[in-house]
């Protein structure tokens, strides 16, 4: 396991400023934040801290200012939301340091908490200026990264400022990077990985990397089909990287020499329009789709045998859908798969990880996020953790 200090090894900080980098990156929709998953995550750490008596100031992007104000993007905007979760008032302060700040520092008692305005307003942030990270850290005791999510960015406050002053993991982070550790590092084996999404070209990285380290992938969405192609498979007119052939081929051949089985379907459901519960819907043998037909989901012979592989693993990493999930019926081999997984991890026989935007949603329309071991909150920064890369952010506390 990789090493950090953590909470656990904080000593009295009643009265103590403490800088928390939380992911705020929120989704939104007319204004209001539509999911606040990512300030559930981040409330044990901040409340942790107020009740421990410190000033919680917490440092946050969103979205991609590119060095400039945007008050669309102001953090302002996710005031409610925080004080929602959090149950407490949270000030705000359009500033990440100088006087502005210090100000906010006098006024603050003990356990009260601020927002601290967009880090990436300031063009220092994503070039992890290390003046900026000074200037932040100047009105401060402690650095606390809650933010596994932001974690594969080294930016001032996600990878800086843990050189410039005493650095913990979060609870949060804490959380993730022993999630992690079990799913990749050091496994209960074997272990299976499902990697869907529409392109291998997204994925190439981390296709190349778990066929090292799993015992079985099963690939599934449209990259499955660049894949099955690849083998002289006709997917008719399926989404399908045909010039990524030889890649797909390589990636085959790795995972034959590190004794890694690739799973891909052998029965697909197809239909020549992508619409809702299309008149040519129809399920068919791999070989058999028509030339004017698209692959758009696993077929139901294949996502039982790979319930039956999931059966005989003791670890599951997740990542992408394995069909069109937002369009019915093509969601039914993903919700399949992750009830079948769901349950296999309630009875405690698997160990089951699961992250990116896109699979966190497929398992919460499936209705198993709660009975998964464990759902990473990030997005990219999983991806990245998924290819084998150190990701900044970590490194840094670890060096702290
Ligand atoms: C995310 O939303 O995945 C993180 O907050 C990182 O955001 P970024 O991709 O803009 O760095």
């Amino acid at each position: 396991m990789t090493k950090f200090r953590t909470l656990d090894d904080l000593g009295d900080v009643t009265g103590k400023v403490a800088l928390v980098r939380v992911d705020l990156n929120l989704p939104m929709q007319d204004g209001a934040v539509t999911d606040d998953t990512r300030v559930r995550a981040a409330a044990p750490t901040i409340l942790e801290l107020a009740e421990k008596g410190a000033k919680v100031l917490l440092l946050a992007h969103f979205g991609r200012p590119k060095g400039e104000r945007v008050s669309t993007q102001s953090l302002s905007m996710v005031i409610d939301a925080v004080q929602d979760v959090l149950g407490k008032e949270v000030m705000f302060v359009p500033e990440i340091a100088g006087p502005v700040v210090e100000q906010t520092i006098g006024i603050l008692r003990a356990g009260d908490i601020a927002i601290l305005e967009n880090t990436r307003f300031w063009k220092g942030e994503e070039k992890n200026d290390p003046e900026l990270a000074k200037a932040i850290a100047a009105n401060a005791d402690i650095y606390v990264n809650d933010a596994f999510s932001a974690a594969h960015r080294a930016h001032a406050t996600t990878e800086g400022l843990a050189h410039v002053l005493p650095a913990y993991a979060g609870r949060s982070m804490e959380a993730e990077l022993k999630a992690l550790e079990k799913a990749l590092g050091q496994p209960d084996r074997p272990v299976a990985a499902v990697v869907g999404g529409a392109k291998v070209s997204s994925k190439l990285d981390v296709l190349t990397h778990l066929v090292t380290q799993v015992d079985h992938l099963i690939i599934g969405g449209g990259m499955a089909n660049t894949f099955l192609a690849a083998r002289g498979v006709n997917v008719g007119k399926s989404l399908c990287e045909h010039d990524l052939a030889a890649t797909a081929e390589k990636i085959l051949e790795a995972a034959d020499q590190s004794g890694c089985t690739v799973h891909l379907p052998y029965d697909v459901v197809v239909a020549k329009e992508f619409a809702a519960n299309p008149a040519s819907l129809r399920t068919c043998n791999v070989h058999e789709v028509a030339a004017d037909e698209m692959i758009l989901d696993v077929g139901p012979q294949a996502v039982e045998a790979l319930a039956d592989v999931l059966k005989t693993c003791r670890t599951l990493v997740w990542n992408g859908p394995l069909g069109a999930f937002e369009t019915q019926p093509f969601d039914a081999a993903t919700v399949a798969l992750a009830r079948s997984a769901a349950a296999l991890s309630k009875e405690g026989a698997l160990v089951s990880v699961a992250g990116g935007g896109d699979t966190v949603a497929a398992l919460n329309h499936a209705g198993v996020a709660d009975d998964f071991t464990y759902i990473s909150t990030a997005g990219g920064a999983f991806l990245e953790w998924m290819e084998g890369k150190e990701l900044p952010g970590v490194k840094a506390l670890e060096q702290a």
